[in-house]
């Protein structure tokens, strides 16, 4: 027997340009890949708090994650505290969805504990004053979000990344405490999401835009994206959301200048004023 909620998640992700290959997955009826698929983000949330011991929980998914040599260079400053988290909201944007979750997990690329290590091990630093370790950092840290929005959806919470933690790193720097060698990359809001929300997942590019066999090829780009724009249009149309612009045009306009940064273009500065070496 066909799973037609399968077949549907996979459908509302891709549109007309579905690939037929997935059609031999109609009948997987498998959890983890229905969270995964039915991703959304989240930015209507109840009041009601969350149970007790989900914030362990979703750290303990959270760091279940890999992590490069097991350095587990990353961290995570859970803010609960109405006021705290207000504040923060402030910060990353001035977003009302931070003040409505009940949970806003500030997800930190943590250079400070090998720091530490290596002064316990009496070991030079030199290593972690390259770029590269910024890199592992970072990754480390959206691996653990990753999980941690995952382990969050198969619970039944939505969740919303706030990368306008960016915006103003010093004042959240000083406002979680944050130690040298270390800074808020992105926050993750995470509550039980409104009963009403008619948002279904947002469609993605066409697989064949970005999965390559062998060899990379941008050949398609003016079909395939031309194709988006026309599926993302429509999606926006079924949500009932007005777009002014077409995928391709608002992505243009996201990344076209330093203005269109959002104060983020003085991050390298930041980082080197909070002791990353970058080298
Ligand atoms: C690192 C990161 C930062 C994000 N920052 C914000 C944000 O500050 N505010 C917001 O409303 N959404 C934010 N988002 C959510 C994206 O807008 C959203 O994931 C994207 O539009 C795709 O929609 P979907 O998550 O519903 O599939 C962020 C997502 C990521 C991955």
């Amino acid at each position: 027997m066909s799973n037609p909620l399968f077949a549907e998640l996979i459908a509302r992700r891709y549109g007309a340009s579905t690939p037929e290959v997935l059609r031999e997955f109609a009948d997987t009826a498998n959890p983890v890949l229905e969270t995964l698929l039915d991703h959304k983000s989240v930015r209507q949330f109840k009041k009601e708090p969350l149970a007790a011991g989900t914030v362990e929980l979703l750290a303990t998914a959270a760091q279940s994650a890999a992590s490069s040599s097991n350095l587990q260079a990353w961290s995570v400053v859970a803010l609960q505290n109405e006021e705290h988290k207000a504040a923060a909201a402030t910060l990353c944007g001035n977003q009302q969805f931070i003040r409505d979750a009940p949970l806003f997990m500030v997800f930190i690329a943590d250079l400070a504990r090998l720091y530490w290590i290596c002064e316990h091990e009496k070991q030079p630093t030199e290593g972690l004053e390259f770029f590269e370790m910024f890199l592992v950092a970072a990754l480390d840290a959206a691996l653990a979000a990753q999980n941690m929005a995952v382990a969050s959806e198969g619970l039944g919470l939505g969740i919303c990344y706030a990368g306008a933690a960016r915006n103003h790193p010093r004042e959240l720097a000083d406002l979680l405490k944050l130690p040298s060698h270390s800074i808020a990359l992105f926050g993750m809001a995470i509550g039980h999401p409104q009963d009403d929300l008619k948002t279904t997942a947002k469609p993605r590019l066409p697989q064949s835009g970005l999965l390559h066999y062998e060899t990379y090829s941008s050949e398609q780009w003016p079909t395939e994206i031309e194709a988006y724009n026309q599926t993302m249009a429509e999606f926006y149309e079924s949500q009932q959301m007005n777009a002014h612009q077409s995928w391709s045009q608002s992505s243009a306009k996201r990344v076209c200048r330093k203005e269109s940064l959002s104060g983020r273009d003085v991050l390298r500065q930041i980082l080197e004023e909070r002791g990353f070496g970058l080298r």
